[in-house]
C-alpha cells in the first residue's frame, strides 16, 4: 500500500481536508499502526486507502495499482473491518462466515469457518442471529469475517474495540501470523499493546502533520494523548 501526499475529506475541493497529507508505504508483511487523538482522521484515510471514499488529492495505491473498488480483483485481495455493522435478518452467525468463505471461493468453508468461530470466542453463539448477540459478540463476528476470506491486504478500524484482555492479545497473535504469511496489515489503533507487538511502523497523525515514526513512539503518543 502506497499513498503519496494524500489528502482526504468529506467536501469538494482540499480545503476540506481532515488531516493533513499522508506519504508513507507499507509492503507485504508489515504493518502500519495509525495513531492520533479522536477526530483526526484516522477512519477517513482508511476510508481513502480501501476506495470507499475519493482522494482530495495525491494517489494511492495498493498491490501496485490505484484503488477502486469497483473492480473484483480489488476486492478479492483487500479485507476490511470498518464501523459498518449489517447482516443478514434470517442467517445466522455461522451461516455469514459460511456465505463470505464461499462468495470469496474458500476451499474448506465449513471448516475454516468452526476455526474462526472458535478463535474468536463464538462456538456457544455460533447458530444465534447476529442481532441476537451482545456487542462485543458482533464486534468478534465482524473480525472472524475478515480472516474467512482470502486477502493480501488487511484494514482494520481500531479492531481491540470491545474485545477483553484475552481476546485483544488473540487478535495480535492472528495479526502477527497474517504479516508472516506476508499480509499487508493496516490498522488505526488506540491499543498500545497491539502498536508494540504488531506494528513495524507508524504514522502519527495531530493537526500539525501526519508522520512516519517507529511503533515505540507510537505508544510513547498513545500514552500521551
Ligand atoms: N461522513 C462524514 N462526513 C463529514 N465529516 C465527517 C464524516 N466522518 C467523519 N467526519 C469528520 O472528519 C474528521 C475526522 O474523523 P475520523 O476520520 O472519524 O477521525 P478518527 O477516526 O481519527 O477519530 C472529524 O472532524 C469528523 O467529524
Ligand atoms: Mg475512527
Amino acid at each position: 500500500m502506497r499513498a503519496t501526499s494524500l489528502l482526504v475529506g468529506y467536501g469538494e475541493s482540499v480545503d476540506s481536508a481532515v488531516c493533513p497529507p499522508v506519504t508513507i508505504e507499507v509492503p507485504a508483511g508489515r504493518a502500519l499502526a495509525i495513531v492520533g487523538a479522536n477526530g483526526t482522521g484516522k477512519s477517513t484515510l482508511l476510508r481513502a486507502f480501501v476506495g470507499l471514499l475519493p482522494a482530495l488529492s495525491g494517489r494511492v495505491e495498493v498491490l501496485g495499482r490505484e484503488v477502486d473498488e469497483r473492480e473484483a480483483s480489488f476486492r478479492a485481495a483487500v479485507s476490511t473491518v470498518m464501523d459498518e455493522d449489517t447482516s443478514f435478518p434470517s442467517l445466522t452467525v455461522r451461516e455469514h462466515l459460511l456465505l463470505l468463505a464461499r462468495g470469496h471461493g474458500v476451499s474448506r468453508a465449513s471448516a475454516l469457518v468452526t476455526e474462526l468461530i472458535a478463535e474468536f470466542g463464538l462456538t456457544d453463539r455460533a447458530a444465534a442471529m447476529p442481532t441476537a448477540l451482545s456487542s462485543g459478540q458482533r464486534r468478534r463476528m465482524l473480525l472472524a469475517s475478515a480472516f474467512v476470506r482470502p486477502r493480501r491486504v488487511l484494514v482494520l478500524d481500531e479492531p481491540e474495540q470491545r474485545l477483553d484482555a484475552g481476546m485483544r492479545d488473540r487478535l495480535a497473535q492472528r495479526l502477527i501470523a497474517e504479516r508472516a504469511d506476508g499480509v499487508t496489515v493496516i490498522m488505526a489503533t488506540h491499543d498500545p499493546a497491539l502498536v508494540s507487538t504488531v506494528a513495524t511502523e507508524a504514522l502519527l497523525i495531530s493537526e500539525k502533520a501526519a508522520r512516519r515514526t517507529s511503533p515505540k513512539d507510537a505508544v510513547a503518543a498513545i500514552e500521551a494523548l
